[in-house]
């Protein structure tokens, strides 16, 4: 794992949209594994400014995201395909046929896991994800649990999580309690992983994840096992290391 520094969520945002940029121009067509959350806003911030300048080209990219609610639209702006859209896809010059988001109103669990996985084998995996870090040790939606999942599920959330979420939400009652997300072994594949960290009130998870027992408990602790980690954290998160 390679730990990169940066005094403030600012400098962790142009640093990791830096090794973004680096992935997309070393190659044009690559597949990148994108998330949510109020992490990586910042990198999408800088992504955009960079592509509106000319040094960036999103034409021949093609993403996949982590997650996305059960039950949600696209249009509803809880949703995490409007999160894309609204942080990222609209403002860039990527082609939106190629963006995919695991399918929120698709009631059939089962197939909404299967549909999706086969998206991200057709698409020829990914090339660089992107994720960032639930205070509970999740990445994407997977929550602590007895093992690492291996590929797309649909998750109930834990009540730290919806607790965590809730901030987006008019009450605690509107957080959807289940997800699709992609497995553990799914992220496990990507080639390149980049996780952004901000916050003091991260620090705890993430000295777990670095220095801590690999256990499904601390889903992201599996990390330690990828040989090309990138963990961009600011000066608050990266107190304990
Ligand atoms: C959500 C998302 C995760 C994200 C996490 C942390 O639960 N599903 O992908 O990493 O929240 O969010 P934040 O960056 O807002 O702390």
């Amino acid at each position: 794992m390679v730990i990169c520094k940066a005094k403030d969520y600012k400098e962790l945002s142009r640093k990791a949209a830096n090794i973004i940029s680096a992935q997309v121009i070393l190659k044009p067509d690559c597949v990148l594994g994108l998330a949510t959350g109020s992490s990586p806003i910042g990198t999408y911030e800088e992504l955009i400014q960079w592509n509106k300048r000319g040094d960036l080209d999103f034409s021949a990219v093609t993403t996949v995201n982590l997650d996305e609610y059960k039950g949600l639209s696209p249009e509803n702006d809880q949703s995490y395909r409007y999160f894309m859209n609204t942080n990222l896809f609209n403002h860039v010059n990527i082609d939106k046929s190629r963006t995919f988001v695991p399918d929120g109103l698709e009631p059939d669990a089962e197939k909404a896991c299967k549909d999706y996985d086969a998206i991200v084998e057709k698409v020829g995996g990914i090339d660089l994800q992107l994720l960032g870090l639930g205070h509970n040790g999740h990445i994407g939606f997977n929550e602590p649990a007895d093992a690492f999942t291996p590929c797309t599920n649909c998750v109930d959330l834990t009540a730290s999580t919806i607790e965590a979420n809730k901030r987006f939400f008019e009450s605690e009652a509107d957080v959807p309690r289940q997800a699709y997300t992609m497995g553990i072994g799914t992220i496990m594949r990507a080639k390149k992983i980049v996780v952004v960290v901000s916050g003091q009130d991260k620090a705890e998870i993430l000295k777990k994840v670095v220095d801590g027992p690999i256990t499904p408990q601390v889903p992201a602790s599996v990390l330690q096992l990828h040989p090309d980690v990138t963990i961009v954290a600011d000066e608050a998160a990266a107190a304990l290391l």
